[in-house]
């Protein structure tokens, strides 16, 4: 016979269950508590892809807002950027690498099948007591990462995560094609999330997708399907291949329509954000979605011109690059939107 309530175990059980409601009851965010980026030391300009294809820089400045990109050089690889930037923000949310809990990477540039990137960095940094696992959504990896921290901090599983967008893409694309080898760079963003007052930090998060598009960004070579012999490497199968055009339009609209969604769910107004981050895809697309938005310029930041087209990275990169010029103060309305291959896109507020 079980009698409920009155033995050592049931009492027992029964503290714990009011330790755990009294947790629930305590309501924490998710916020960002350190930042940090890395890239390589290699700068490929317009003029070197004037040599290399029918280019010009005044065709890339003014259809992209692109200058320059980082490019990794041989033996470089995509974890050793992830490592240095995640070493900055765990520095600067002034944890140690062991209290780590999660570890999220974003790339579709890992540096092999497996194991995961993740994995890779976690045994770099030491962080020996994280589950860690790679996500791949192209560009809006990097938020889907923060969403996904987001609520594993919030429903208490996670205290601290980090989270990582890193890239390597210029090893995935054709130099013969002057669509796509004049937008894309190399680099790493990381940060640090653990908990945060309620009213701070992660307001709303949403992510996205619609696998419908994928031949509108893809790389079709070696996975299974497309496979990884000689023949599909001649033929350049393993290339990123993007019609642009395609790409530009639907991403303005779902950045757009993805970044009200999010404001009015944390009850905010354009007028609100003090720093719009969009994904560095092209200088248009961020000034169409900044216009459609009706966020001030003043407001909207922007790096493409130096670091060209990161995909995942490019947010964490930008957001270090804010918290080191001082462009993000405490108590900012941070408003960050994405869109990538997928097509996935995604939108985070918050207040930092
Ligand atoms: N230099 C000179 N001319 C060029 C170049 C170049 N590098 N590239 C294309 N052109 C030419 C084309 O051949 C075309 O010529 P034609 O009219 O004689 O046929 C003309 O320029 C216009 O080409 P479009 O493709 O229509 O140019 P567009 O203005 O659309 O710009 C671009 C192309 C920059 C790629 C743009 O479409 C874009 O940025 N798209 C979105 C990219 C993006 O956001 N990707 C998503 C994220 S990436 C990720 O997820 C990994």
């Amino acid at each position: 016979m079980r009698v409920s309530g009155h033995s050592p175990v049931s009492a027992r059980a029964f503290k714990i269950g009011l330790d755990q409601k009294k947790v629930l009851m305590t309501k924490v965010n998710a916020g960002i508590l350190g930042t940090g980026h890395a890239y390589p030391d290699m700068v490929l300009t317009n003029a070197d892809l004037e040599k290399m294809v029918d280019t010009s820089d005044e065709w890339i400045t003014s259809r992209t807002g692109i200058k320059q990109r980082h490019k990794a050089a041989p033996g470089e690889y995509t974890s050793q950027f992830a490592a240095m930037a995640s070493r900055e923000a765990i520095e600067r949310a002034g944890i140690d690498p062991s209290e780590i809990d999660l570890i999220l990477c974003a790339t579709v540039t890992p540096d092999q099948i497996l194991p995961s990137t993740a994995c890779l960095i976690q045994a770099q940094l030491g962080a020996n007591r994280a589950a860690a696992m790679d996500i791949v959504a192209a560009c809006s990896g990097f938020l889907y990462g923060l969403a996904m921290a987001n609520s594993m901090i919030r429903g208490g599983q996670v205290k601290y995560a980090l989270v990582i967008g890193a890239e390597l893409l210029t090893r995935y694309v054709d130099y013969t094609d002057r669509s796509t080898c004049i937008l894309f760079g190399d680099g790493a963003g990381a940060a640090i999330l653990g908990p945060v007052a309620a009213d701070r930090g992660i307001l709303a998060a949403r992510i996205k997708s619609d696998g419908r598009y994928e031949e509108q960004l893809y790389a079709p070579g070696g996975g299974t399907k497309g496979g990884f012999t000689a023949e599909t490497i001649a033929r350049g199968d393993h290339f990123f291949k993007m019609k642009g055009n395609e790409v530009f339009k639907v991403a303005v609209r779902s950045m757009s329509e993805i970044s009200r969604a999010v404001l009015c769910e944390a009850g905010l107004q354009t007028d609100d954000v003090d720093l719009f981050l969009p994904h560095q895809a092209n200088q248009r697309i961020t000034d169409a979605v900044s216009t459609m938005l009706n966020v001030d310029p003043s407001r909207v930041f922007s790096n493409i011109a130096q670091h060209g087209n990161t995909s995942s990275a490019s947010i964490p990169i930008g957001l270090d690059e804010c918290v080191e010029t001082g462009r993000v103060k405490p108590d900012d309305i941070v408003l960050l939107s994405s869109f990538g291959g997928g097509f996935t896109w995604g939108s985070v507020v918050m207040r930092w």
